[in-house]
């Protein structure tokens, strides 16, 4: 059986698409729906967007590999998304980067052996004047430091 949207899921997608003027112009906060509930935007998910939304699976794809908050592939329970734009470099994000990626002992875009921490680097994270930033999941952390990031990773249980 094909995936499918929770009945959740679908009365969100229902509400949704209320408040825009046509489907398409619906589509990321349905990418949001979507991820919310299979956790990552699979080609399964892909496909079953396109199908509710009357869009190509090649549109939908488009936009998902746009948009690095959209998760292509199966992440931890706690994905860090540190910004690497120019305002966090100059404020030392890549000493950060250096730091999270030797201390979880994975590159860029992988996930922990446990599951536990996926790391990303992103574009502007919207705080650039406090930067070095990163967001764990929905949550926002600045002026970041290396030791600030070290208690930041005992705390998440
Ligand atoms: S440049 Fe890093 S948050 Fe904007």
């Amino acid at each position: 059986m094909s995936l499918q949207f929770s009945e959740t899921s679908e009365q969100r997608i229902e509400e949704t698409l209320k408040r825009y003027p046509t489907k398409q112009a619906a589509l990321l906060p349905v990418f949001w729906i979507a991820q919310e509930q299979f956790g990552w935007i699979s080609q399964e998910t892909i496909e079953l967007i396109a199908r509710r939304l009357d869009l190509s699976p090649a549109h939908i794809y488009g936009v998902a590999t746009f948009y690095t908050m959209l998760l292509k592939k199966p992440a931890g329970k706690y994905h860090l998304q540190v910004c690497r734009t120019l305002p966090c470099a100059l404020m030392g994000c890549d000493s950060l980067i250096g730091y999270l990626k030797e201390r979880l002992g994975i590159e860029e875009g992988e996930t922990t052996d446990d599951k536990k921490f996926t790391l990303t680097t992103v574009e502007c994270l919207a705080s650039c004047g406090t930067g070095p930033a990163m967001m764990v999941n929905e949550k926002y952390y600045e002026n970041l430091t290396c030791e600030r990031a070290e208690e930041i990773l005992k705390e998440l249980k």
